[in-house]
């Protein structure tokens, strides 16, 4: 429980360490800023870490280490084969997961490439309640298609309802009455879910897909590389649920599903990855794909020292108080954020806080890259980096995204709460200076297929003319 009452009325959260290592961060000047954006393409995740003072692009390989995991990180085993750092982690998946085998990969995507490389052929299908973009392109590298199962509660960015991730089961029932079962290798449960803005799926729904999964003979696939938020949601969003531990929630978790796969650089706050799962033949067979192409499978591609930060990490996890500041401090921004008129995706999620810059920049049309012009503008006035989630990153081929959200990752115990009061001012001031933010477009247009990472360019000199807006507010 991190969150304070305060004496002068509201409450605030607390964060339940203090800090001992610290790395110095700077905000340069909002000239250099325009400059560095002109060299980063206008596009967040091409500008240098020194450019930015804070970051909230990810939460993924960037969030604190305790000092336990620093003192782990120095006792690593590093043997090709069989190394003790290894067996450590296998015993702690077999601890808190309750899963006989386990294989490292050097991060999350890896193990989709070692799952849909293992499972998936030519014509498959695999129900999910949303995609991952990771893991949609490992499926269809395979010639498979994920296929999405969301409830309608999901895909908007408004309303209360604490678990818009669950499947709709009646539709996912449906379906696998109508789809030959041997199309289908697995059904694939993402807790939380990424895409639509952190968004965590209920106790009682991944049940009712495992009983459903059960019931047709077909396999369940957890991805539970948000899982620390999803199992605080559940700790604090479930009735039923709110008296049990951290542990026995993620044991109940763990025992619903079949295979397991996270990316340790969200789940376990290291650098890695991980897959494991009871049954001895799939063992074997994913095992023959990670050494293939990761490592040898006691490292697979994972540096040993990594892993025993992994480790420590999982047991920081067993802990409400740590699995609850990203959540806490989430749920502070949205609310900061509602109080000030700014648009949200409610009710806070994990991950992040995702603005909505449908609503944001309503005075843009849909195809002028709403998300990407407000994270360039969020960047102009603070030197905060967030990530765009829109027509630039999303579904490339389709000419429309669902929804335009700007994420501001929250990475788990990096940033203190004066940092987040900065951001929610300046994201404040730019809300209230909104019409000044103009249309992006590809700086090619001639190329048909784009990546996430490509150059946009302004439509015209907006991004200058709210940078002397800014410099005229004397706020630096
Ligand atoms: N699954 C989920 C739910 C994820 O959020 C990610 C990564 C992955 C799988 C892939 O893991 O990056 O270790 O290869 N999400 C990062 C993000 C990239 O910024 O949200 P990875």
């Amino acid at each position: 429980m991190s969150k304070m009452k305060l004496y002068s009325g509201g409450e605030i959260p607390v964060e339940m360490h203090r800090v001992s290592i610290v790395r110095p961060i700077k905000l340069i000047p909002v000239d250099a800023r325009l400059k560095a954006l002109d060299a980063a393409g206008n596009c967040s995740y091409n500008l240098r870490s020194d450019e930015v003072f804070i970051d909230m692009v990810t939460d993924s390989g960037f969030n604190a280490m305790s000092d336990a995991q620093a003192g782990a990180f120095h006792v690593a085993d590093f043997a090709y084969a069989g190394s003790d750092s290894y067996y450590k982690m296998a015993d702690k998946i077999r601890e808190i997961l309750g899963k006989e085998y386990f294989l490292p990969v050097h991060q999350g995507r890896a193990c989709e490439n070692m799952l849909a490389k293992s499972f998936v052929k030519q014509g498959d299908l695999i129900p999910t309640n949303f995609h991952f973009c990771t893991f949609a392109t490992q499926v269809s590298l395979c010639g498979g298609a994920v296929v999405e199962f969301l409830q309608d509660k999901g895909i908007v960015t408004g309303g209360d309802d604490g678990f818009k991730g669950d499947y709709d089961i009646e539709k996912l029932e449906k379906f696998l009455k109508e789809t030959p079962g041997e199309r289908i290798p697995f059904i694939r449960i993402e807790a939380g879910t990424n895409l639509i803005g952190g968004q965590p799926i209920s106790m009682d729904n991944i049940l009712a897909v495992s009983a459903l999964a059960k019931k047709y003979g077909i396999k369940t696939l957890l991805d539970m590389s948000l899982a620390m938020d999803n199992i605080h949601f559940i700790k604090t969003r479930d009735e039923k649920r709110r008296n049990k531990s951290v542990r026995e929630i993620t044991r109940e978790l763990a025992d619903a599903v079949d295979i397991i796969y996270f990316s340790g650089r969200k789940l376990g706050f290291a650098r890695g990855g991980g897959i494991c799962m009871n049954d001895r033949d799939d063992f074997i067979r994913v095992r023959g794909f990670v050494s293939c192409f990761e490592g040898f499978p006691t490292f697979g591609g994972m540096s040993s020292a990594e892993m025993e930060v992994m480790r420590v990490g999982f047991d920081d996890t067993m802990n409400e108080d740590v699995i609850s500041q990203g959540p806490d401090f989430i749920e502070y921004m949205v609310s900061e954020f509602i109080k000030r008129g700014v648009p949200v995706v409610t009710p806070a999620g994990g991950l992040g806080c995702h603005l909505d810059a449908d609503r944001f920049c309503a005075h843009l049309g849909k195809k002028d890259f709403r998300a990407a012009a407000l994270a360039a503008a969020i960047y102009v006035v603070s030197g905060v980096r967030g990530m765009e989630r829109g027509l630039s990153s999303e579904k490339p081929e389709e000419s429309i995204a669902p929804f335009e959200l700007v994420r501001l990752a929250v990475p788990r115990r990096v940033y203190t709460l004066s940092h987040i009061m900065y951001v929610i001012d300046r994201v404040t001031w730019l809300y209230e200076h909104r019409d000044m933010i103009g249309a992006m477009r590809w700086e090619d247009e001639s190329v048909e297929e784009h990546s996430f990472i490509d150059f946009l360019r302004p439509v015209d000199d907006w991004r200058e003319r709210l940078a002397e807006e800014y410099k005229r507010a004397e706020l630096e």
